[in-house]
């Protein structure tokens, strides 16, 4: 095993792993040593599949403040953000968008020059700052120019981590193997940093990446770190049939209707005023439940039903300059032309909100209050939580970035502070760890992990989707369990040690499982409708019951203990929601 020595390791390399590398740098003048980890080569991390847009406010006078982002936001959430933490979002956007700009992002900007916004579900007023439809690759890319001329931070790429390590409640290093040799290292570090993103793979169908296997969560979750409303998952109203690949809300954002098998525009039926740019929870119930009353549209090769996105009323030339991406897929995968002819989608898995339980700051939580002392989660793995039930788009990629600089300051700051860890202790657990990887390695037969993915993946596609039932959740719940046990004895068939890409998929796999079996937990324990989380036995929100957080840590090796925390009201109260 190679040990190497850093004060600050990132796990993580997509927009809230670099931002904060960068910030950490920054305010360490140079001086730290930083180590960013990637499963994949950096710029493939999925945060470059971002497409629609960041938010935050740039131009007042126009109607808009950070007041209105904030309720936006906080009524978007179905009230169960913090909303110290939403201040703080909104407060700080604007400021994030313009660092961006400064390292390269090349923002749309109108005739006059003027960065333009969009509209995006649920905000009051344009207020989405976008480079055409690829935002999250452009940001990816100055990240990773920016990045790779600082001369303290090292990108492992390629380098799968397998356990956070800890000593006594202390960050004290990583461990991970590294994919091209299959070398196991030690990463020593006094803070830690982690930035892996979400889990939304323990769906089939998905938006997201095959890399979203939420590996940080799993691993912190294992390391004794509380997990915070991990129940609440969301499914972006616009999956494509039958890929389910991300057609942007800004394709609504532009003026897209949505149509049932009748051609009527449904929304009118759902959220009169806000139409085709309601919160994402409120459009995928609907269709849902459009589809529910026999108003969807078969796709007899999947068998999934949908609705249609129409974009034929829109102008070609803003389709060419403002959702070019959307245009290539579907006549790539579809052979359909937008301008021509209607997209055939339904809700998809997008988007985690739950996440690694942290306070304002992105500090993480052990069980009860106390820190656990030198780790941070930035992104879509943390849970600070701005989103709430239900996130609004384009407010993910502002978290990443406001958090990014905050915590990597942080971070900062507690490694030139922190004292040393106990080395040998600390190198007793990393061969501890050496060790299982090799028993697992050494395994000649057990259980398949790609036949425990395609399970998983088949138990929350149809039990655990937009509506919930209680029944189901218990099926759910009995499957996963078994799979569970599966895990434990996960056979590596491929031996070899050069890109051991089983060995990775296997790895993974054990995570998504472990996470998909809090996500129903807590789903079975909320007994009320909020966002993303709708119980057909419940079909209300219960702010006297149920306005609270959902708290989960391990207990044993397969208990999940959940409690409850309070959710953070400064100035709005909760009323009902109306579009
Ligand atoms: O639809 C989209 O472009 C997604 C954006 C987001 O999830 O923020």
């Amino acid at each position: 095993m190679e040990i190497l020595r850093y004060d600050i390791a990132i796990l993580g390399s997509g927009i809230g792993g670099f931002t904060s590398a960068i910030h950490a740098s920054h305010h360490s003048k140079g001086r730290l040593k930083i180590a960013v980890i990637s499963k994949m080569h950096a710029m493939r991390s999925h945060s470059v599949s971002a497409e629609g847009g960041i938010s935050g406010v740039l131009y007042h006078g126009k109607g808009d403040s950070e007041s209105l982002h904030a309720y936006d936001t906080i009524k978007g959430s179905d009230y169960l953000a913090d909303q110290d933490a939403v201040e703080l979002l909104v407060r700080n956007a604007p400021k994030e968008i313009k660092f961006f700009e400064h390292i390269g992002v090349p923002w749309n900007r109108g005739d006059d020059a003027i960065i333009q916004q969009r509209a995006f579900g649920g905000m009051s007023i344009p207020r989405t700052v976008f480079a055409a439809d690829k935002t999250g690759f452009f940001m990816m890319r100055a990240l990773y120019d920016y990045t790779l001329q600082l001369k303290n931070v090292d990108i492992f790429h390629e380098n799968f981590a397998t356990a956070i390590l800890m000593n006594k409640g202390r960050a004290a290093g990583i461990f991970m193997i590294d994919l091209a040799t299959r070398e196991m290292k030690l990463i020593e570090a006094k803070s830690i940093i982690i930035a892996t993103g979400g889990f939304s793979k323990i769906y089939g169908f998905t938006t997201t990446s095959h890399s979203t296997t939420g590996d940080g969560i799993a691993l912190a979750y294992r390391a004794g770190i509380s997990l915070k409303d991990m129940e609440f998952v969301q499914f972006h109203p616009t999956g494509l049939i039958p890929s389910g690949i991300l057609i942007t809300e800004a394709a609504r954002g532009e003026g897209g209707y949505l149509r049932n098998s009748d051609g009527r525009r449904f929304m009118e039926d759902y959220a009169k005023s806000h139409m085709e740019l309601a919160p994402r929870d409120i459009i995928s119930r609907a269709i849902m439940t459009e589809i529910g009353k026999g108003k969807g549209v078969l796709h007899s090769e999947s068998g999934l039903e949908h609705v249609w996105l129409d974009l034929r009323h829109l102008d070609k030339a803003k389709i060419d300059e403002r959702l070019p991406m959307i245009k290539d897929i579907t006549i790539k995968m579809l052979g359909i032309d937008p301008s021509k002819e209607q997209i055939p989608v339904r809700p998809v898995a997008h988007f985690t909100m739950g996440g690694i339980n942290t306070d304002i700051d992105g500090h993480a939580m052990l069980n009860g209050k106390r820190h656990a002392d030198g780790i941070w989660a930035v992104g879509e793995c943390g849970c600070v939580s701005v989103h709430g039930a239900n996130r609004l788009g384009s407010n993910s990629l502002s978290q990443c970035s406001v958090w990014g600089r905050i915590v990597g300051i942080e971070a900062a700051k507690n490694a030139m502070s922190a004292r040393s860890n106990d080395a040998k202790a600390l190198h007793m657990q990393a061969e501890e760890e050496e060790m299982r990887i090799t028993e697992l390695l050494d395994r000649k037969t057990g259980s398949d992990p790609y036949e425990i993915r395609k399970e998983l993946n088949h138990l929350m596609d149809s039990l655990v989707y937009v509506y919930r039932k209680t029944n189901e959740l218990k099926k759910a719940r009995k499957g996963i369990e078994r799979l569970r046990k599966e895990c434990d004895s996960i056979v590596v068939n491929d031996k070899s040690s050069v890109f051991n890409t089983n060995l990775r998929d296997a790895l993974e796999t054990s995570n998504l499982v472990e996470l998909a079996a809090v996500v129903v937990e807590g789903a079975l324990k909320r007994k009320e409708s909020r966002g993303a989380h709708a119980m057909v036995e419940y079909p209300k929100r219960d702010d006297k019951r149920w306005l609270k957080h959902t708290v989960a840590v391990k207990k044993g090796s397969r208990g999940i203990s959940i409690s409850y925390s309070p959710v953070k009201i400064t100035k709005w109260q909760p009323e009902e929601r109306k579009y």
